[in-house]
Formats: C-alpha cells, sequence, structure tokens
C-alpha cells in the first residue's frame, strides 16, 4: 500500500512506545519501576467520576454539539476568568479530546504549507510532528541548562522570519518542568507583539507547580497579546483524568469556529457524559488538585535528592509539572543508549531526550508512588556506579 506523504514526515511516539515497553514487561512478571509515564498515578476524584455516572444514569448518551455542552463551555469560559485573568466567552471555549486534540485542532486551523512555527527545545515531543502534519515547518530553537531551558526574548525574535505564524510556548513545561517568571513571559509576549505573530499557550500543568513559583497567562498580558493568544488546557494533569480525553482550546470566536468544523468532521463531540464530570471538576471545591500537588511536591523532594547524590547524572530542581530532566552527558551515551541499557539491566523505564530534541539528558516523571522512586532510584544509583 502506498501510504500518504504525510505519513512518512512524522515519527511515532517514542514516550507511548516506551511505556508500552514497560508495561508488557511487567504483565510479563517484570519487576519495573516505571518513570516514564505522562500520568498520574492516583484515581480521578470520586466526585467527578460521580457526575459522570449519573449523567450516563440520565441518558446523557447521545451525540451532542460538536464545541461541546454548552455548560461546559461556560465552565470552562469561568474558570478561564478566575484563575487566568482571561476574558473569555462560552462561545471563545471548544471543548476537545484531550489537550493533544486541541493542539492538533488548531494546527489544521491556521497553519497553511510553508509556515514556520517556532517551538523551544525540550519541547513536548508532539508540537514539532503536529505541524508538520498540518504541511507547516517547525523551527527548533536550543536551549540548555545554562539558560534555566527557557527561550529568550532575543531568541524569540532572531526566529522570526516573514513566514512565521506561531509560537508555541509550554509554562509549566514537559519536559524540563520549567516555569517561566511573570517578568520572564512580559518580555516574551513583547516579541510576539511586535513582530505580530500569533502564540499558543499550552497551560495543561499550571496547576502542578513548587517551591512558590507562579503561572501567568500569557494572554492576561493587555489587549494587544490577547488578541494574538490561543490558551490551550485539559483536565488530564490537574485532575488525573488521562483516559477521560478531555481538553479545551481558547481563542477568538473565528478560531473557535473554524475548529468546530474541522471537528464536527473528524470526531464530532467529545464523549457526552465524560463532559459531566468536566463540569464537576471545575465547579467543585479543588481540595482534590491540591492534595495531588502536594503527594507531587513530595516525591519531587525525593527523587531530586537521590538523584543529585548520583555521580555522573545532574538534575536542576524542576519549578512545575511532574518530570525531572536529568542531564547525563557524562556517561558518554546517548539517551536512547542510557535508556535502553536501564530498563534492560535494572528494569527502570525512563525516557530518552532524544525525543524531546535534547540527546544529553533523560526524563523521568515522578507521578508514581513512593515506593517505587526510593527502589527506582537505588537501581539507577547501582547502574551507575558500575560506570563512574
Ligand atoms: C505539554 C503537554 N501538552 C499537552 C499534553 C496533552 O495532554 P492530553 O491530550 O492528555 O490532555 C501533554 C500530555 O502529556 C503535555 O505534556
Amino acid at each position: 500500500m502506498k501510504l500518504a506523504a504525510r505519513v512518512g514526515k512524522v515519527s511515532p511516539s517514542l514516550t507511548l512506545a516506551i511505556a508500552a515497553k514497560a508495561k508488557a514487561m511487567k504483565e510479563e512478571g517484570i519487576e519495573v519501576c516505571n518513570f516514564s509515564a505522562g500520568e498520574p498515578d492516583f484515581d480521578t476524584p470520586g466526585h467527578i467520576k460521580a457526575a459522570a455516572k449519573q449523567a450516563l444514569d440520565e441518558g446523557k448518551t447521545k451525540y451532542g454539539p460538536a464545541a461541546g455542552e454548552p455548560k461546559l463551555r461556560q465552565a470552562i469560559a469561568r474558570k478561564l476568568k478566575t484563575d487566568n485573568n482571561l476574558d473569555y466567552q462560552a462561545e471563545n471555549v471548544i471543548v476537545t479530546n484531550g489537550g493533544k486534540h486541541s493542539l492538533f485542532n488548531l494546527m489544521m486551523a491556521i497553519i497553511e504549507a510553508g509556515d514556520e512555527v517556532i517551538i523551544s527545545a525540550p519541547f513536548w515531543l508532539s508540537y514539532p510532528q503536529m505541524v508538520k502534519l498540518a504541511g507547516g515547518v517547525p523551527v527548533i530553537v536550543q536551549t540548555d541548562a545554562l539558560t534555566g531551558y527557557k527561550i529568550t526574548p532575543d531568541q524569540l525574535a532572531r526566529a522570526v522570519t516573514p513566514k512565521t505564524k506561531l509560537f508555541v510556548f509550554n509554562s509549566p513545561a514537559n519536559p524540563t518542568g520549567v516555569v517561566y517568571t511573570p517578568t520572564e513571559i512580559k518580555a516574551l509576549a513583547e516579541v510576539v507583539v511586535e513582530k505580530d505573530i500569533l502564540v499558543v499557550s499550552d497551560e495543561i500543568y499550571e496547576k502542578i507547580i513548587y517551591d512558590g513559583a507562579e503561572h501567568l497567562s500569557i494572554g492576561s498580558l493587555g489587549s494587544e497579546i490577547f488578541e494574538r493568544t490561543i490558551t490551550s488546557s485539559g483536565f488530564a494533569k490537574a485532575y488525573s483524568m488521562t483516559g477521560w480525553r478531555l481538553g479545551y482550546l481558547a481563542g477568538s470566536v473565528e478560531l473557535i469556529k473554524a475548529v468546530s468544523t474541522i471537528q464536527g468532521h473528524s470526531t464530532s463531540n467529545v464523549c457526552t457524559f465524560a463532559q459531566y464530570g468536566a463540569i464537576a471538576a471545575l465547579e467543585s471545591p479543588q481540595d482534590c488538585v491540591e492534595q495531588m500537588r502536594q503527594a507531587f511536591a513530595e516525591r519531587r523532594q525525593v527523587m531530586l535528592e537521590r538523584l543529585n547524590a548520583i555521580p555522573g547524572i545532574s538534575c536542576a530542581p524542576p519549578d512545575g509539572a511532574f518530570y525531572m530532566f536529568v542531564k547525563i552527558s557524562k556517561t558518554g551515551l546517548t539517551s536512547l543508549e542510557f535508556c535502553d541499557a536501564l530498563l534492560e539491566s535494572q528494569q527502570v523505564a525512563t525516557i530518552p531526550g532524544i525525543a524531546f530534541g535534547a540527546d544529553d539528558h533523560i526524563r523521568l516523571s515522578y507521578a508514581t508512588d513512593m515506593t517505587s522512586i526510593k527502589k527506582g532510584m537505588d537501581r539507577l544509583e547501582k547502574f551507575l556506579q558500575s560506570r563512574f
């Protein structure tokens, strides 16, 4: 069969592949310490599940509007006003099948063949692939540990060309855990406005921040940047709802209508009764979010201390999300060699940094229980002891 050329331009998700390999080893009875997954290990909070069950029992089992249940779109608009100081109405919001789907839809709606999209590396691995699927050209701006893995306003300005359409901004970030300060965000917003490009702000980890870090939505910094901002988020990380597939995108009415048309001809509405779970997530007290954040904070502390005590590797404290981005360059191994050897010899699953555009790093998720973290750190120590 001759596949479409666009398929040849993208590569399969390496994170999903490694997570699957670790799962398969577990099923064979091998005890794996799995730090590969980008999902909280907690169950979805009971009141969210109860609301979805109730909706199911009430017969909310039919097709709904492609852009989402009106009550959910309203609840998201309210959340964006209250939490993020973003002035969106329900008509500015579309409910999608996850943050990934939001971003994919966005690329399909705005990217023309040859349009350039600026992405700073290390990046969440799906960004460049989505741009390519939409016919665009990802323009990767490299950052490193020295600049705290943050793109500077100067780097952003220099990456802009007449073909630039969009800048992808992600704070808190996957895989680095970086959270940009309000001052840094303001400086980037100024470049976006001055160069008159669009920015998509992926804020999916906004609730998972530590040590007094502050989340600021770039679109809240004034009308000029607001007009150029598309805000993307979802329920997966904050509410431990990864399998529910629920996200949202907020922007101009014109954009949201276009995305709704794309959705109308591809996926239609998000699972109707699941959307009622999302309404409960937003409209109930947020204690569950804080409880999970605190658990992540404790795990982060333990993992960070253990990692930085192991000779040959190092890790800067991440201010957000639930990942450690560990520098492995001193080991002389590529990230793939490192992760493969670690999985084979010690049964510890991690993600090679090459997937995120940083081959001298690996990513460890600490969205897993403390026992696995301690055991995994013992094994990693043993793995590196044989080399240093
Ligand atoms: C930075 C970032 N954005 C978006 C997503 C998409 O999340 P979902 O599609 O599960 O809502 C993820 C998931 O790993 C992510 O890490």
